[in-house]
């Protein structure tokens, strides 16, 4: 019999921890979301009700429904607060040390069935497993930036994961409206693997001033129907972000595609990491 999910916690709500809860709550399951400090509590507090107005100014929510997904997500600064979730997705930093601690502390504190996923874009789920008592019931679940948009989850099995644990985390993910590909452990797994040897060709391009960063990404935009272009990607998804995705990718790979741009590395240095900063390669208000 596959397992009822009434409950998920969300450990870590920055833009993709953030969202991900959002796709749980407007399915109308119940969302514990877990912070490190009241500071960032209230900031990915803040990031739900922003994507929730958009969508209602966009249509895509009624006022009424946006209330009701928002009162079924409760925060809190406590780690304890998801040892009755029956899945919990961690999506802090991407540091293997930290992941490794969060995961140590949540196989203590929740109940041995609970399903432990990591949103991870990059990091092995297996070097992740094996830091709790269950890696038989440790899975991937790789969202897209923005999650309430995009529909793609990428579920990621270890040799160790168990069958019924991938069903039933691919029967959530559907149940929610999203669209689940089961894949095995490779760093930057199908779509980063694919999307930032791009990400990354195309900055070399703008660092070896082949083009202007406009016709980089209108190239893209009007040539390839691509919603965005390569550098204003970068800037929505993180030049820290992606900087540690290719990182990751290329010492496993050791493909060249992988290898970080130098500008990468030192807008980085500069403190230009896109959107959340307010200049990548973009200047934002
Ligand atoms: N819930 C539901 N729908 C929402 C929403 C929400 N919270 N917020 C916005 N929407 C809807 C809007 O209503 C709108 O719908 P229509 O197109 O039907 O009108 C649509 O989403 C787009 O929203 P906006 O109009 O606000 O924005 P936009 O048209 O400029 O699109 C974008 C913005 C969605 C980001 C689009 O440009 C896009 O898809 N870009 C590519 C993003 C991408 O490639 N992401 C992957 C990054 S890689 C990654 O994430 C992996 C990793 O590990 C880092």
């Amino acid at each position: 019999m596959s397992r009822e999910f009434r409950q998920v916690g969300v450990v870590g709500l920055g833009i993709h921890g953030a969202g991900v809860a959002e796709v749980f709550a407007r399915a109308g399951l119940a969302v514990v979301g877990v912070e490190v400090d009241e500071r960032s509590l209230e900031h990915g507090r803040g990031l739900v009700e922003n994507s929730t107005e958009r969508a209602v100014a966009g249509g895509k929510l009624t006022a009424g429904e946006r209330t009701a997904l928002l009162d079924r997500i409760s925060y809190t600064t406590d780690l304890t607060g998801v040892s009755e979730c029956d899945i919990v997705i961690e999506a802090v930093t991407e540091h293997l040390e930290l992941k490794a601690k969060v995961f140590g502390e949540l196989d203590r504190i929740t109940r041995p069935q609970t399903i432990l996923a990591t949103n991870t874009s990059s990091l092995s789920v297996t070097e992740i497993s094996v830091h709790t008592g269950r890696p038989e019931r440790v899975i991937g679940t790789h969202f897209f930036n923005p999650a309430p948009v995009l529909k793609l989850v990428e579920v990621v099995r270890t040799v160790v994961t168990e069958p019924a644990v991938i069903t039933d985390v691919v029967g959530l993910i559907e149940q929610v409206g999203n669209t689940a590909l089961v894949i095995g452990d490779r760093a930057g797994f199908l779509s980063n693997s694919l999307l930032f040897s791009y990400l990354n060709h195309a900055v070399l391009m703008y660092e070896q001033r082949y083009a202007t960063r406009e016709d980089l990404d209108a190239a893209m935009r009007y040539g390839c129907g691509y919603p965005m272009g390569p550098l204003a990607l970068l800037d929505l998804i993180g030049l820290d972000i992606a900087s540690e995705i290719l990182d990751t990718m290329y010492k496993q790979s050791r493909d060249r595609l992988h290898a970080p741009a130098p500008l990468l590395k030192q807008m980085i240095t500069a403190g230009q990491l896109g959107r959340k900063s307010g200049k990548g390669f973009y200047t934002y208000e």
